[in-house]
């Protein structure tokens, strides 16, 4: 099905409305089956739909794959692509890229975080935490892929509705570089020092 889209002049272009939710997110798997074991028997997601195709669409690449969606509570999923013959993902240059990037599962409480965390381990998963965020409380481990996962819940309303002083922490952060530029102070340690000055959690892993 073909669908054609207004033409608008980009005068006149109106931001929609902010997103909805995730749809989805999409990784690359090299073991479709060790992913649909994990996602549907240790995390209870279904495979809900699969897409197979010998060239990608958005881009015409003529890179054939497994396209599979495993789907959560409130519809959203996680995807993975598995394409024959495609090597190894290049390797990090630093073990903080592998913390920081991650997907959060949302629990309904903290209790319900402890219960996945003795789950996953009952089935031979590593698991890091509980961590108590403050706002947030989570528990960590990788999937089969070696994606980090968390499973969080939140302790408070504030965790995802403090734009104010989201917005003062960014102005003082473009502060710090802007001033360290101007000043010629070294950017890597003022800026170690600003969240050391800043952190609401000195003791507990991120
Ligand atoms: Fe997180």
């Amino acid at each position: 099905m073909t669908t054609t889209l207004p033409q608008t002049d980009a005068s006149d272009a109106i931001r929609p409305a902010v997103p909805a939710g995730l749809s989805h997110v999409a990784y690359v798997t090299h073991d479709t089956a060790a992913t649909v074991d994990f996602y549907r028997r240790l995390l209870g997601m279904e495979l809900v739909n699969a897409v197979l195709d010998d060239k990608i669409p958005s881009t015409g690449d003529p890179v054939p794959y497994f396209h599979s969606f495993f789907r959560m509570a409130d519809g959203s999923t996680i995807a993975f692509f598995e394409a024959p013959d495609l090597p190894p993902a290049a390797v990090d240059t630093h073990p903080a890229y592998n913390v920081f990037r991650h997907i959060a599962l949302q629990a309904d409480s903290p209790a319900t975080v402890d219960a996945w965390k003795v789950w996953l381990e009952s089935n031979g998963v590593d698991v890091l935490g509980p961590v108590d965020h403050k706002i947030i409380y989570s528990v960590y481990f990788h999937d089969p892929n070696g994606i980090r996962l968390e499973i969080t819940t939140p302790l408070s309303p504030a965790w995802n509705d403090s734009a104010a002083s989201a917005q003062a922490a960014f102005d003082d952060w473009q502060a710090i570089k802007r001033t360290a530029v101007e000043t010629g102070a070294d950017m890597v340690t003022a800026l170690a020092e600003h969240t050391r000055r800043q952190s609401h959690q000195r003791t507990e892993p991120s």
